[in-house]
């Protein structure tokens, strides 16, 4: 079985092949008739462990504009309430004939668990703070369809790396692609290998944008948060918050992009996330014609 862990295990030709499929797709859902009938003998499982709102409903939109048959599951009206295991609700899941499974949980690992123990496709849509794979994907395409390369770009990630999934898998996507990487955040919210990830760290958020091309902004994940981090969300919003008044000290245009959901004036005021310099809503289009690229190739319906 084919299975889209994490970035980390793809190389460059595989998300040159995801881009370009993700290219005339996107062609396709921005036709009046946006369904492909390619996965019409495929039944895809929605897994969900963890909240999602972008994730869940584009993977959700993406197999149905593929003609898959499609359930979904969510573990907060499931089973999992009485007891029931990850392996269990999956094999009972898949007993009903599904042929791939897309999977969040808040457990590193999980997917990798499930891989090894069922016969079905899996994608990662998120496990814990290990990797968010399609984000990664859906973030690197917005950012190939406005400047045309990677080469060289600069991307500065900015927040909580410590908790990020998204920062993790965007590391990895943005180097593979040519791109230099900066982290910048506290020293509280950098995770202890974060140099060994081969990316320049800034604890000063003002330095990073005028160093930057991109800033993708990072949310304060207080639900990963199992002590009380310095900063508070208040002087976090102080020191790391991006508004338009600290934009205008940059001496260039710099793309501003965020996974969402945003916390609206903590990491990222309005006058910034709303303006013609942010491309966070063409990220979520961008995402439903990614999860169709990678289904499509991992399904191996191509040619
Ligand atoms: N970007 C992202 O993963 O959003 P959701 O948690 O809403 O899916």
């Amino acid at each position: 079985q084919k299975h889209l862990l994490g970035i980390k295990d793809i190389t460059k030709a595989d998300m040159d092949l995801i881009f370009q499929t993700a290219k005339s797709f996107k062609e396709v859902i921005n036709r009046p008739i946006k369904k492909v009938p390619s996965l019409r003998d495929i039944t895809i499982a929605n897994v969900f462990f963890e909240n999602s709102t972008r994730t869940r409903l584009s993977f959700e939109l993406a197999e149905k504009r593929l003609s898959a048959d499609v359930i979904n599951f969510s573990s907060s009206s499931s089973s999992v309430k009485k007891g029931e295991t990850l392996l269990d609700t999956v094999n009972n899941i898949l007993a009903m004939k599904v042929d791939m499974v897309v999977m969040r949980h808040s457990s590193p690992g999980a997917p990798h668990f499930l891989a090894k123990h069922i016969d079905a496709n899996i994608v990662n849509a998120g496990d814990g703070t290990h990797e968010h794979p399609t984000q990664a994907l859906l973030d690197t395409f917005s950012i190939l369809e406005k400047y045309g390369t990677l080469d060289n770009l600069k991307v500065a990630i900015i927040g909580d790396i410590l908790h990020s999934r998204v920062a993790i898998s965007n590391i990895f996507a943005l180097k593979k692609m040519g791109a230099q990487v900066m982290v910048c955040g506290p020293n509280t919210l950098l995770p202890k290998y974060i140099a060994e990830l081969g990316v320049r760290v800034e604890l000063d958020v003002k330095k990073a944008l005028q160093w930057c091309d991109v800033a993708n902004v990072l949310r304060i994940q207080l639900e990963r948060q199992q002590i009380k981090y310095f900063p508070s969300l208040r002087e976090y919003s102080l020191y790391y918050g991006i508004n338009k008044r600290l934009l205008s000290e940059i001496d260039h245009q710099i793309t501003i992009m965020h996974p969402g959901p945003i916390n609206r004036g903590v990491e990222l005021n309005s006058d910034v996330a709303d303006s013609d310099h942010s491309i966070i809503l063409e990220q979520v289009e961008n995402g439903v014609a990614v999860r169709m690229a990678v289904l499509y190739l991992l399904a191996g319906k191509q040619g």
